[in-house]
């Protein structure tokens, strides 16, 4: 979309939010819906609180050709009925709990089962009211009244939430935004109340970082928050990603079952498997013969090496030179190629196919929750969850 265009589309919201204070809706704060740049040169991101999604990544490659090299959609509007989880932030537990249910300290929870049997990123296809008739929606924030009565369609995951703006620097020697939310008590069908924040932070030479972090405030509750941003470092729409290297820092896999669910618990080496990338190979190389689910492609959670701030993943495009390394302080990463992707309509009248673009979603184990055997995910009143992601881009 152009510029201009998402100028106009911010100040909508604002007008939006401000004619909805003066005529005193009065039905609960209202919170607006925006678009935020972070610029660095020739190095643009465009972030929404609409999810505390990534919209855009503008890169130049040797030439210094710019391609924005994230796949999404061009109106926040769009994003309302998005059901490919393009960029956002996704939790209160990101990734499948199978049968949508756990059982803490002696006590059953249920979700809303959004995938098969399962619940998958704490959220559903949202319905949410558009009171003023505009392709932006400033919509009520609903926390208290919203129905959390187990399987009943209640239910709606962060990536669909309206994040709170607390700081924004849009230019300078480190331009960032943080984004807060709030999750309260019952949110999803889940125990207490959570802080969650997360913050965007650019620096100097080409470098993104993704600061998540959750706070339970009053119960014990499990967090387990991912970036599901797809990417395809020669420009989205450009085509797949087949050709694209990858190496992966992860000697090990969580074995998925039919559901993409680690039924078995067992976590096995990738040595002599398809999913093997501990030395740079195309990520189609194998592709399709990897059967993940119902599709045909990589959803594939990989137990990354070793523990805290590391690498985990280098991708390079050939054609274009771009490439990126990203290092996080997560035990696990989720590997999706983009399998489900069909004809699917993107930005900029881009349309996306199978294998347009992947993710790397680092995260802790899949379902923790009904697995014992894997590294809790489960926070204590007052116990703080931070994940970090940095992105290092080159060309
Ligand atoms: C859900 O579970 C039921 C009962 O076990 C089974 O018959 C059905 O095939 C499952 N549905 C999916 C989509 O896996
Ligand atoms: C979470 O991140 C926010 C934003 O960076 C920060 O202000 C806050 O102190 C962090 N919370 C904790 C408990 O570390
Ligand atoms: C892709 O979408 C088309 C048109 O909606 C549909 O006919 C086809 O079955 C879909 N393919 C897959 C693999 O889902």
């Amino acid at each position: 979309m152009a510029r201009g265009a998402q100028v106009l589309l911010a100040l909508l919201c604002v007008a939006a939010a401000a004619s909805a204070v003066a005529s005193g809706a009065g039905v609960g704060a209202r919170k607006m819906v925006g678009v935020y740049e972070l610029r660095m040169g020739d190095f643009s991101v465009k972030v929404t609180n609409f999810g505390a999604r990534v919209m855009s990544i503008v890169l130049p490659d040797a030439k210094g050709n710019l391609a924005d090299v994230i796949l999404g959609k061009d109106t926040i509007a769009e994003y309302v009925d998005d059901e490919f989880y393009f960029g956002p932030i996704t939790g209160r537990i990101a990734q499948r709990v199978a049968r949508g249910r756990f059982v803490l300290d002696g006590k059953a929870y249920h979700m809303y089962k959004n995938d098969g049997n399962n619940t998958i990123h704490g959220s559903h296809r949202c319905t949410m009211p558009n009171p003023n008739g505009l392709t932006c929606y400033c919509v009520l924030e609903r926390s208290n009244s919203l129905p959390t009565v187990p399987d009943s369609g209640g239910g709606r995951g962060f990536c669909k939430s309206i994040w709170t703006v607390k700081e924004y620097v849009a230019g300078g020697d480190s331009p960032y935004i943080t984004f807060y939310y709030h999750s309260f008590d019952g949110e999803e069908g889940l125990p207490g109340s959570v802080d969650a924040y997360v913050t965007y932070r650019m620096s100097s030479p080409y470098t993104l970082g993704v600061h998540m972090n959750g706070t339970a405030l009053d119960k014990a509750t499990p967090v387990n928050f991912l970036l599901h941003a797809y990417w395809n470092l020669a420009g989205h729409g450009s085509g797949d990603v087949l050709d694209h290297t990858l190496r992966l820092f992860a000697s090990r896999y969580a074995v998925l079952d039919e559901e993409l669910l680690p039924s078995s618990g067992r976590i096995e080496p990738v040595a002599g498997t398809l999913l093997d990338f501990r030395t740079p190979t195309p990520i189609g190389a194998r592709i399709r013969k990897v059967i993940s689910g119902r599709g045909v492609g990589y959803d594939t959670n990989y137990i990354i090496d070793g523990e805290g701030m590391r690498p985990v993943a280098q991708v390079r495009d050939g054609k274009s030179g771009r490439a990126l390394e990203l290092w996080a302080n997560q035990p696990t990463m989720q590997l999706y190629t983009g399998n489900y992707l069909n004809h699917t309509k993107g930005k900029d009248g881009k349309v996306y196919e199978k294998y347009a673009g992947f993710c790397l979603e680092t995260m802790g184990y899949v379902d923790a929750v009904n697995h014992p055997e894997f590294p809790s995910q489960t926070l204590r009143p007052g116990q703080v969850y931070k994940h970090d992601m940095v992105f290092k881009f080159s060309f």
